[in-house]
């Protein structure tokens, strides 16, 4: 059973009720506050670690309003750009629960770090990056390591092989443990990789990472330097779940690791996930503005296509469901296409469902759009992105968090 369902289809009936719902909406968006409050609280329970930082990947859900609970709650933002920093920022985020991992920093925006974000943790993807910090930073330096693994993440968010990008060869460890040794490096970062599908390797990456860790700590202190590292910062990468009764796939993540690594908790564990942690929280709607036969598919064409759902559209589907809404939900189920608004051929959300016969007028919810979703709204087409409501189901409370609108034009 999917837990979104049932408030899902409550709020749809809301936000129609409500007299909200204009000519033009139509698409809208919601975001669930309990779902996001159960996730969270689970992350920070299945780790179990007092000094723990939660930050939640802003790449994945980057609506400030959203942040802006996250820091209220108490969890940290990691930042994949400046941008996503100064959003952070404007969240109300301290500086010291900000991770800033853009793997392309200029030289300015390191100094804009340095005058304004103290306690900022800071990852560079390079150990040429070092060379370009203040001699003294008053943010934690960290270093990104390539741990050389195969996580079964896709090829497209499979960070951690030869040709990686992302960070400094494991296998580079003089040249790693020297750097630490010269620069003032408190922290180490790895990030395997998303949608990771062998978690075995995941914990034998950060297993190494931790190795390293101890290595360069135990250099440091022969050498007289009172500095260590002191955080070590796992990533994220965990594939969306539905969180019940069973053990989940997070609390079994933090007891492989508890049971590999132990001593991973003498640090402070840094986390950054992002799927994982908003999968579940999203839902859409849509309305059907036609639909017609093809041969035996009935081809429903909607108002939220691959410029919301990017990644289904261009890579795979990633487990959005789709649900007549209202009277047609008890309509005899038809081989259903259900076609976006894009002048893309590519631009079906789904295709070959079986489904209620949908018809021009008609409802259409999505659920499980939580996480890089919104997120990564394209351009293409220029369409305007809808309006976002954020829904306290528990209170039956729904708000508007940003109204319907098109930065394109
Ligand atoms: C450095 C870094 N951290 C965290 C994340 C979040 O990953 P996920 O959404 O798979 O948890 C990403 C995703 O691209 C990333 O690049």
């Amino acid at each position: 059973m999917n837990p979104l369902r049932e408030e899902a289809h409550w709020a749809v009936k809301a936000w129609q009720a409500s007299g909200q719902q204009t000519e033009e909406d139509s698409a809208v968006l919601f975001h669930s506050w309990d779902a996001q409050k159960r996730y969270l609280d689970h992350l920070a329970q299945a780790f179990a670690h007092s000094e723990a930082l939660h930050a939640v990947a802003i790449k994945t859900q980057p609506h400030l309003e959203i942040l802006k609970r996250v820091v209220e709650w108490g969890f940290g933002l990691e930042a994949a750009s400046m941008e996503e920093v100064q959003l952070a920022l404007k969240a109300g985020c301290p500086s010291d629960r900000i991770v800033f991992d853009s793997p392309v920093k200029t030289r300015s925006e390191i100094a804009f770090c340095q005058e304004n974000l103290p306690g900022l943790r800071f990852n560079v993807n390079s150990l040429e990056e070092l060379q370009r910090l203040p001699e003294q930073p008053t943010f934690a330096v960290g270093i990104r390591i390539n741990p050389m693994v195969d996580t079964g993440a896709p090829s497209v968010y499979h960070v951690s092989h030869d040709e990686s990008k992302f960070g400094v060869p494991i296998g580079q460890r003089e040249a790693l443990l020297a750097a630490i040794e010269r620069y003032p490096v408190v922290q180490l970062h790895v990030h395997s990789g998303s949608s990771m599908a062998q978690l075995d390797s995941a914990v034998a990456a950060i297993e190494s990472v931790v190795a390293l860790a101890q290595e360069a700590n135990a250099r440091l202190a022969a050498k007289g330097l009172k500095r260590q590292i002191h955080s070590i910062d796992i990533g994220g990468g965990l594939m969306p779940e539905v969180l019940s009764e069973a053990p989940s796939r997070m609390q079994g993540y933090a007891d492989a690791l508890r049971a590999a690594c132990p001593d991973l908790w003498d640090f402070q564990i840094i986390t950054e996930f992002g799927q994982w942690s908003y999968f579940y929280t999203g839902y859409a709607y849509s309305n059907v503005e036609y639909a017609v036969q093809r041969g035996g598919t009935r081809v429903a064409y909607v108002h939220l296509g691959a410029d919301f759902l990017l990644r289904d559209a261009y890579v795979k589907p990633r487990g959005i469901a789709f649900e007549a809404v209202g009277e047609a939900a008890n309509r005899p189920s038809v081989l259903t296409d259900i076609a976006g608004p894009l002048c893309f051929a590519g631009d079906y959300l789904q295709k070959g469902l079986t489904m209620p016969r949908l018809e021009e007028g008609d409802g259409l919810l999505l659920l499980n759009t939580g996480s890089n979703a919104y997120a990564l709204w394209s351009r293409h087409c220029s369409r305007t992105i809808p309006a976002i409501y954020g829904v306290d189901y528990d209170a039956k409370r729904l708000d508007l968090l940003s109204a319907r609108f098109n930065p394109f034009v």
